[in-house]
């Protein structure tokens, strides 16, 4: 028996594991021991995507919630170096970019314990990013590379890195697949909002060059005002943004705009896949408006996720440029773009069963 250690604190992290924790459960030789940072804590940030997408309670919450980056990285290596003495794994999962991902590769790393990096390769070329500092390190020093698209095999070819760098498709496609049928379903998020399909735009906003910025801030908030002097604009609002906006006093700005605490995955496939155009600054969400095929405005100088951009369903709209007007008339111009391509990258939706076999591989596993 073999055991891996998983680790996710943030959103998007929750949603990322979900498919995979299904793919182990096929894998009887590998026993999955889930540890929660508790770097997200709201129960409308972590436990109620447990709840909606069937995962294991985690073994373990480091519940180290908010603070700085020094503080937040430092408290969930401390905390985490004791489970992985105490537990002695074979090898320790990491997903994305996010502080829960750099300190659990640091500790883990440094326990000679192998990282298994899940997301590998992704760039913004920015620097200033704080996530762009946890990929890079978090890729330097994990020991298999689970790249979603080409582009991220590339990047990481470009630093040296090839041993162990698997293209495996994006393991947000296999949630997406998985759950759109059951939000069809089980959400009533566009009923109870009166939305009709097409009808408004889904905004979210959480990207700290955003919101710790107020003229940043301001200006996207009146961009979407704009926006929804056209069609109704929903903002499930990150409690980060929720914070920031009081703080510089920007609340006449939110008028007109239907702010939501932040939703559950299945109210939010809902409305992603319903939406005129999708408003983000959010990584997944770009990703998702393509899935569900609707149009993106990422308010952002970069990206990511460059091939939403070339196939033409992602539009860059930095808010540093961001004249209300013009940026209406280039958002309208981009929505009835009629030609936008297929991007073969992100997989079949089988992307967490290949993570798996390959992790089982390298334990020496027969595959399951
Ligand atoms: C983190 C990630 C970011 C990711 C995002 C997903 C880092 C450096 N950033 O950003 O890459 O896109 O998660 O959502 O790891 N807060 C609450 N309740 C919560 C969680 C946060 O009120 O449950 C508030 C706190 O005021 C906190 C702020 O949000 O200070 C920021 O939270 P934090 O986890 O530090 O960073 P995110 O902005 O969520
Ligand atoms: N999401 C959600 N509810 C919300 C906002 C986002 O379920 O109110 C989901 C979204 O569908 C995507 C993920 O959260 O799957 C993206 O996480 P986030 O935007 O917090 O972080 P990022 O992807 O930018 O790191």
């Amino acid at each position: 028996m073999k055991k891996l250690l998983v680790i996710i604190g943030a959103r998007p992290q929750f949603i990322k594991f979900a498919p995979l924790s299904k793919a182990f459960q096929n894998f009887g030789s590998i026993d999955v021991i889930i540890i929660h940072t508790g770097q997200h804590y709201d129960s409308n940030m972590s436990s109620l995507f447990f709840s909606e997408m069937d995962i294991h309670e985690p073994h373990y919450n480091l519940d180290v919630k908010s603070g700085s980056h020094a503080d937040q990285t430092a408290m969930i290596m401390q905390r985490l170096e004791k489970i992985i003495a105490k537990e002695d794994p074979d090898g320790v999962v990491v997903f994305g970019d996010t502080n829960s991902t750099l300190s659990g590769a640091l500790v883990a790393v440094k326990m000679n314990i192998p990282v298994f990096h899940v997301e590998a390769g992704l760039r913004s070329f920015n620097r200033k990013m704080p996530e762009e500092i946890n990929r890079v390190i978090t890729d330097h020093i994990s020991v298999l590379h689970f790249a979603p698209t080409a582009t991220a095999v590339q990047n990481l070819k470009h630093e040296g890195i090839t041993d162990n760098v698997y293209h495996v498709g994006d393991v947000m496609y296999d949630a997406a697949l998985q759950f759109s049928r059951k939000a069809e379903i089980e959400s009533f998020i566009l009923k109870n909002l009166n939305l009709s399909s097409k009808q408004y735009f889904l905004a979210t906003i959480h990207r700290a060059e955003n919101t710790d910025n107020s003229t940043l801030l301001m200006n996207i908030l009146q961009f979407l005002k704009h926006c929804s002097m056209r069609l109704p604009v929903v903002l499930p609002l990150h409690p980060r943004t929720r914070k920031m906006i009081k703080e510089y006093q920007l609340e006449s700005y939110c008028e007109g705009i239907k702010i939501l605490d932040p939703v559950g995955f299945l109210d939010m496939v809902r409305l992603e896949s319903n939406a005129a155009c999708v408003i983000t600054d959010s990584g997944g969400v770009q990703k998702e408006a393509y899935f569900h095929k609707v149009p993106c405005i990422t308010t952002r100088k970069e990206t990511e996720w460059a091939e939403t951009v070339e196939s033409k369903w992602n539009k860059l709209l930095p808010p540093d440029s961001l004249s209300v007007e013009d940026s209406l008339d280039v958002m309208f111009e981009f929505i009835n773009i009629q030609d936008r391509g297929i991007i073969q990258d992100y997989g079949d939706g089988t992307s967490s069963q290949k993570i798996a076999h390959i992790i089982s591989r390298y334990f020496g596993l027969d595959n399951g």
